[in-house]
């Protein structure tokens, strides 16, 4: 099991680039973080990575990107404004205010006032009338607009049951303590996979997501052995579940859940529903009379309409990436008592998949041949190619390893008399030396770039 510390992977984030703390320069807003150069490119990569995963390689899945700024009515009917809610308490000790399940050791229960239900969703205005009437909530999940649009997007791209919408980006929760770095934060984005089944498949489809999604964590270079499934008992469940299994992951800050998959019954398209009464809901819903869509798909042997039921595998991004970062990362020692810091991420993940490095800043001939062969690499691998011409061939190497890059080519003197460079392995520090026609087809066959 790995024992990384939290403090090293936010020194890291922070000194290559990773992470940053929002707005620091004015001294930060608690629960938010900042990608930087390199933490855009592996945030990216891990979206990327699932979306190819649940479109590109799926028939059944449609993807969507919907506003975030969300009508009330929506949050309304999907029961978030009644039960989206933390217990809070006040220390009167202390004057701060705690979610009642992370009360630091150091308020004591006599001072804790009794728990009382706080809201998680940011409301903002909208339109030029500040009245209170006129406001929207940032979305607290990508779900619920997957929901909204379950008519527009079977109207214009019909599917038979099962199949899924898709969805990626940002969601917003007023949590009372953010904390543990980008794990517990207020705005973070979601990766979710709203599949709609018929009800009575909907235990085997439940079955059938967790063992794909541990599958798809384990190939993004999550080890076996630092997740584990947890059942959500009955009286755990969220207001809108029949049954939750969450994937649990061995963050440094101890086991938590990384994704929850849960089955949503037909809860959401029959609390959304216009027609409820003509429809067959298994789920106990509150009354709809402002929807103008019929959220049901019609069986065609039966011709009865169907209210499907929902499995919803439901990941966090900065989660994984946590996670990912956290697998990736070991301290291994040298020769001589030295050691290294290496990232060994998944090459699809990678920020940077290589970096060209000429052996000589100054060296005309050598830079022009390692621009030349990075302009190369870019124009047919997907993700960035970096230049590193700064002239520090061992600063260069080191800084490689600790950022994630698979491999390094280095173009050098010899280069110049017979066209050959040599290409440096993060992992195994290995240096093979080949002509520069045989790059390209190396990488892809070692590095799957
Ligand atoms: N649509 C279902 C849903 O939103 P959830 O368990 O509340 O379910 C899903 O959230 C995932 O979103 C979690 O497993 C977690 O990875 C991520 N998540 C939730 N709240 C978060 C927060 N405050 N900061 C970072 N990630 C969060």
């Amino acid at each position: 099991m790995k024992n990384t510390s939290m403090e090293d992977l936010v020194s890291l984030c922070k000194r290559r680039g990773f992470i940053f703390q929002s707005n620091e320069i004015y001294g930060g807003l608690q629960g938010l973080y900042d990608y930087g150069p390199l933490g855009v490119e592996l945030k990216n990569n891990l979206k990327k990575s699932w979306w190819k995963s649940m479109i590109y390689e799926r028939d059944d899945v449609e993807g969507i990107d919907s506003s975030i700024l969300t009508n009330p009515l929506v949050l309304k009917y999907s029961g978030h404004e009644n039960t989206f809610t933390d217990p809070l308490v006040d220390c009167k000790s202390c004057g701060e205010r705690f979610r009642a399940d992370q009360v630091p050791d150091y308020c004591k229960k006599e001072d804790l006032t009794e728990p009382r239900q706080f809201n998680l969703m940011f409301k903002t205005n909208v339109g030029p009338i500040e009245d209170g009437n006129s406001f929207a909530y940032l979305r607290p999940e990508t779900a619920q607009n997957i929901f909204t649009n379950f008519k527009n997007v079977l109207d214009s791209n019909p599917h038979p049951l099962p199949f899924g919408i898709a969805q990626m980006g940002k969601a917003f929760r007023n949590e009372i303590t953010p904390r543990n770095f980008i794990f517990r934060v207020r705005e973070f984005e979601q990766m979710e996979l709203e599949f709609f089944v018929k009800p009575g498949e909907d235990e085997e489809w439940h079955k059938k997501w967790t063992d794909l999604r541990m599958q798809w964590w384990e190939d993004q270079g999550v080890s076996k052995e630092s997740l584990e499934l947890y059942h959500v008992p009955s009286d755990e469940l969220a207001h809108y579940s029949k049954a939750t299994v969450d994937i649990m992951y061995n963050f440094p800050h101890g086991l938590e859940e990384l994704e929850g998959i849960a089955n949503r019954t037909d809860f959401d398209l029959g609390s959304h529903t216009k027609g409820q009464k003509e429809l067959d809901i298994d789920a106990k819903v509150a009354e709809n009379t402002q929807s103008n869509a019929k959220l049901a798909i019609q069986d065609l042997e039966t011709k009865k309409w169907v209210v499907p039921y929902v499995i919803e595998p439901s990941a966090g991004v900065d989660r994984g990436f946590l996670a990912i970062l956290n697998e990736a990362y070991k301290i291994e020692s040298l020769e001589n008592n030295k050691e290294r810091t290496v990232l060994s991420l998944k090459p699809h993940l990678a920020p940077i998949k290589i970096a060209v490095i000429p052996l000589k800043r100054n060296e005309s001939s050598i830079v022009k041949t390692s621009v030349d062969l990075k302009n190369e690499l870019q124009r047919s691998i997907e993700g960035r190619i970096l230049l590193e011409n700064t002239g520090n061939i061992g600063k260069n190497y080191r800084k490689h390893d600790e950022i994630g890059t698979p491999a390094c080519i280095t173009v050098d003197f010899q280069t110049l008399d017979d066209n050959s460079v040599t290409i440096r392995d993060r992992d195994t520090m290995d240096q093979k030396r080949m002509k520069i026609d045989e790059v390209r087809p190396f990488l892809a066959q070692n590095y799957n770039i």
